[in-house]
């Protein structure tokens, strides 16, 4: 078939392809345990649902402003003010259909082909995908010292004439580490000085844990949003259980919102009416459900760490935040992907290899699902790698027979 040369790069979302696997062996009754998932499970808030079913209730449900609804850009104002302590200004905010657009959008207004985009590794799966989209050049660091914690010298090891922006996504999707206070301050510092957009992704910036406050870029900037180089990306997706909702923003110098507002309105108009008044709902109702599903999580990860700490030979960091553990399996199995397939071919489990977050023989881990499924996904792991585990597992009603070694 011919498709263009990018399209030609562009890799499945890994993350997206085993939702769907997992859902067809569901179907099929296969008890699946699915440790790859990227959602909190519980109802959307209550106000976001009546919020949605008025407007639909009313039977009008028009295009709005490319760049939001009045409503929700004040939402997001206010949200801005207590989370990061600065007061913008509408112009300083654009609606999107879910943070991932919001990041897409804003590599769009800065990006020239071939220019580069530095992001720390491990990394989200779509970061390298949406650079190489736009014709740039995906630039992952590795941190050297073999931590999950980036320092400022990896990063401008790699700085060259043609890096434009740098990505932090903290706390992080897949390790769980949330960066430190010091290294935001130093990479605010030195994207200011050195004139790089830096897109702070902080989808997951409610979702921390041990009683830790999220960082703002903003407190580590003597600049006014709109003479600042940051971009601030956030939505409603993870911390409200609202992932099918597809609301996210970007918080950043009002000349370069008008041209995403002008390339976000070419490209899919203003989001859905009725998903941007259930963010409103969302984001204006009481919170008390993010505080809960904190606290769930954190109990969550607290098993996960017990059942992987127990586990001989299988080295993981301690998540600060989100709901996914990156764990070395790597004495095991050093490729990832084979031992991801292994594990859901004989005890149905998924997991996601860590070669798509950029570091082979790790797997993230979701701790987002219940408790009974992260004891028995990982009893079942284990299980399967544990030349000392017994020879027969049930599975509800299946004998497993160990037939490998
Ligand atoms: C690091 C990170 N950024 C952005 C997103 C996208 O969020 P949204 O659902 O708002 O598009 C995700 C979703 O998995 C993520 O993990």
């Amino acid at each position: 078939m011919s498709i263009s040369q990018i399209a030609r790069t562009i890799r499945t979302s890994a993350t997206l392809r085993l939702n769907e696997t997992a859902a067809v062996l569901r179907q099929k009754g296969e008890p699946v345990i699915h440790l790859g998932g990227g959602e909190p499970k519980g109802r959307a808030p209550i106000e976001a649902v009546t919020a949605a079913a008025a407007l639909l209730d009313s039977g009008e449900v028009r295009y709005t402003p490319a760049d939001g609804i009045v409503p929700l850009k004040q939402a997001i104002i206010r949200y801005t003010e207590e989370f990061y302590g600065r007061l913008v200004a509408p112009e300083n905010v654009i609606a999107s259909g879910g943070a991932k657009q919001a990041i897409y959008v804003a590599l769009q207004a800065v990006l020239n082909p071939q220019e580069e985009v530095i992001f720390p590794a491990p990394y989200w799966v779509s970061y390298p995908e949406m650079v190489k989209l736009l014709g740039g050049v995906p630039v992952p660091v590795l941190p050297e010292d073999g931590t999950f914690h980036p320092r400022l010298k990896d990063i401008e090891d790699r700085v060259t004439s043609y890096t434009r922006v740098i990505m932090i996504n903290s706390p992080n999707n897949p390790t769980g580490v949330m960066y430190s206070e010091e290294f935001i301050h130093e990479i605010v510092d030195f994207c200011e000085r050195r004139g790089i957009w830096l897109i702070m992704d902080d989808i997951y910036h409610r979702l921390i844990f041990d009683g830790r406050r999220p960082v703002s870029a903003y407190a580590h900037t003597s600049k006014d949003v709109d003479s600042s180089r940051l971009i601030v990306v956030n939505g409603v997706s993870k911390q409200y259980a609202m992932t099918g909702f597809r609301i996210g923003w970007a918080v950043g110098p009002k000349e370069l919102i008008r041209v995403m507002r002008d390339i976000q309105g070419h490209q899919t108009s203003g989001p859905s009416a009725l998903l941007q008044w259930a963010a409103v709902g969302a984001l204006k109702g009481i919170q008390s459900s993010v505080d809960s599903l904190r606290l769930t999580l954190e109990n969550n990860r607290n098993v996960m760490m017990d059942r992987l700490n127990a586990f001989d030979g299988v080295h993981v960091t301690r998540p600060d935040g989100t709901f996914y553990c990156f764990a070395d399996f790597s004495n095991y199995e050093k490729d990832s992907e084979k031992l991801s397939e292994l594990l859901l071919e004989k005890v149905r489990v998924v997991t996601v290899p860590g070669k798509e977050f950029g570091l082979d023989g790790h797997l993230r881990l979701s701790y987002c699902g219940s408790i009974k499924e992260i004891t028995e996904g990982i009893e079942r792991i284990k299980w399967v790698l544990d030349p000392n585990a017994p020879n027969e597992l049930y599975i509800g009603e299946r004998k497993l027979v160990r037939d490998w070694t």
